[in-house]
């Protein structure tokens, strides 16, 4: 997973790799070439008292180092533009990704672990990549031109490095090893985590008035420990490698001046040579070590790239046509529509047919569950129909451009939700060029007028994140508002009327009149007031249409709306 996702988002970045290559093999070459210079001076300056030699080799060094630290900076400046740049794309990718999801993917797979992928799992292989490009690529020029070079200052004594060498990847191989299976666990419990936070924040009142702190700050302390275990053994995993590279160094360290010891004595060998041998030894060790410190990055950024693939993979099921057909009528029809939500055994809607012409209102009635909002989502394709059709303008939705279906219908959710902002910038979502009178003359109709000018700046009030700021009433009446602003074909309103009262909604229902007088209207609603003068009046039970007609002919003919008539006017004379 974690190569097809490279390679997808790095093809681009061919130039710059090959740049980083080419800086670190410049600077890898320096670093290596130093301890050889050193050993010379030792050699042929300081043994032989020649100070002329050790001020020239000396400069030599010098100048090489400071080559070496200008390669290295330059690396590390085009190491962190590509990392970046690649996450950013990543990123972009999902983001885009995302957005064109219908509410069945993201039900799949939940919004806060597509927080987390989108976030934590693309930082995670982004990082993998900065290391790489910092590391990986210094890793194996600096071994093999640490072995090289080592075998040039004396080749009996470089026979350790095939006792040192394995000495150290077999342990460390194995603590990588363990490690593996703690970096899923890692990011699964990060999913967790985000999960449980993300409802005790959104639902802290409901907490708070069941009294239900103590619980929720268990539940959350749970999956925190859980976390925090999972990340511990990782890290105590992880702190045995530092002391396993150490140890290995030192003792080999100890058994190079050793044999080296005798090899001088007896001449075999000078002691600037052993110097840069110890020198070569410590690189060719940090080089393995850094080798494999990316092995233990690479499995935890494989996790997470696969979890990234799995989102960029998933296809929306809401899709737009190969070939888009023009609108050839006007209104709104469903066709026998059935719906099935994706493993739920019964269908939520069953053969609905009804056909509204514009200028005509649609009621939708019956009692929780019976997917009144379901039927409303099918039409702008918030979900695709399991069985027959919807038609807008004439034309199957799913044949329409989704720009243009969208385009014709004003929705308003059944829990509206406002973006943090302003009124205005609020209003304008729906058609960001209305001008401020436009605005006005639909909060006029949705009868917001009032409230709106209370607030101490108007149009331009500030709304929190999901309008948190006022009242339910008042969230959605600017929701009505938005969607009056767009001008649309066809006025979906799920239950936009409920947190009216009855003489708001009275109010409402006739400024609205004039402004639907060539528009669809569908209206979900729970008081019979409210929807008794609509053309047509559905009545829905558990999916199935059981009544379709005007108020008059239902009362005759339909039980269950005559049921629902009787209730309510059994509440009236009760109140
Ligand atoms: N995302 C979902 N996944 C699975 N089942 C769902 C989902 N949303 C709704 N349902 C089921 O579909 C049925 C109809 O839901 P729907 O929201 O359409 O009802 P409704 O008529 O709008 O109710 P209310 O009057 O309470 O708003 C319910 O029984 C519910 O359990
Ligand atoms: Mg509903």
């Amino acid at each position: 997973m974690l190569i097809p996702l490279l390679r997808s988002h790095l093809g681009r970045y061919r130039k710059p790799i090959a740049a980083v290559i080419a800086l670190q093999f410049v600077q890898t070459m320096c670093t290596l070439f130093l301890p050889t210079i050193n050993a010379e001076i030792i050699d042929n300056g300081i043994l032989k008292g020649n100070t002329h030699y050790i001020w020239t080799h000396g400069a030599l060094m010098l100048a090489i180092t400071f080559l070496q630290v200008v390669f290295a900076v330059w690396a590390v400046y085009y190491s962190a533009r590509l990392a970046m740049g690649f996450g950013r794309d990543v990123r972009s990718g999902l983001f885009h990704r995302v957005t064109s999801f219908s509410a069945q993917e993201v039900n799949h797979f939940g919004s806060p672990s597509l927080i987390t992928r989108i976030t934590n799992d693309v930082q995670q292989v982004q990082m993998l990549v900065l290391m790489s490009c910092t590391l990986l690529v210094a890793a194996p020029i600096m071994a093999v031109g640490g072995v090289t070079m080592a075998l040039r200052q004396d080749i009996a004594l470089s026979g350790l490095l095939i006792f040192v060498i394995p000495a150290l990847v077999i342990p460390i191989g194995f603590v990588v090893y363990r490690m593996v299976p703690q970096f899923r666990t890692i990011q699964d419990r990060i999913d967790v985590v985000n999960r449980v936070l993300r409802e005790q924040i959104t639902g802290i009142r409901v907490v708070r008035a069941f009294i239900r702190e103590p619980e929720e700050a268990k539940r959350f302390e749970d999956v925190n420990t859980e976390l925090t275990a999972a990340s511990l053994r990782a890290g105590h995993l992880m702190a045995l490698m530092f002391p396993i590279v150490m140890v290995v160094l030192n003792v080999s360290s100890v058994a190079a001046i050793w044999m080296g010891a005798d090899r001088i004595a007896s001449g075999d060998m000078q002691i600037g040579s052993l110097i840069a041998f110890l020198t070569y030894l410590t690189q060719i060790i940090m080089a393995v070590m850094m080798a494999t410190f990316m092995a233990i990055m690479i499995p935890r950024a494989a996790v997470c790239a696969e979890r990234i693939k799995e989102v960029l993979d998933t296809p929306s099921t809401v899709v737009a046509p190969d070939t888009v057909v023009a609108p050839t009528g006007r209104g709104l029809e469903l066709r026998h529509v059935g719906f099935h939500y994706p493993g739920a055994a019964a269908p939520v809607l069953d053969d609905v047919s009804f056909t509204v012409e514009p200028g005509q209102t649609l009621a939708v009635i019956g009692s929780t569950g019976s997917g009144k909002t379901t039927l409303l989502g099918v039409i702008p394709r918030l979900f695709d129909v399991t069985a027959g059709s919807v038609l807008v303008d004439g034309v199957d939705v799913r044949e329409l451009d989704p720009e243009v279906l969208w385009g014709r219908i004003g929705l308003v959710p059944q829990k509206p939700y406002l973006f943090s902002g302003t009124v205005a910038s609020n209003l304008r979502y729906a058609d960001p060029e209305a001008t401020d009178d436009d605005l006005w003359e639909a909060l006029e109709i949705a009868q917001a007028t009032d409230f709106v000018r209370a607030m101490p700046e108007g149009l331009d009030s500030p709304i929190t994140q999901g309008g948190a700021n006022v009242s339910g009433g008042q969230r959605q009446r600017l929701a009505i508002a938005r969607a009056l602003v767009r001008k649309p074909g066809i006025f979906l309103f799920d239950d936009s009327f409920s947190a009216l009262d009855l003489a708001t909604d009275a109010r409402l229902r006739a400024a609205l009149a004039p402004h639907t007088r060539d528009v669809v209207t569908v209206i979900v609603a729970q008081r019979v007031s409210t929807i008794s003068t609509a053309h047509q009046i559905l009545v829905l039970e558990d999916g199935k249409a059981v009544g379709l007609g005007t108020h008059e002919d239902l009362l005759e003919h339909c039980p269950t709306y005559i049921e629902i008539v009787a209730s309510q006017h059994a509440e009236e004379a009760v109140a």
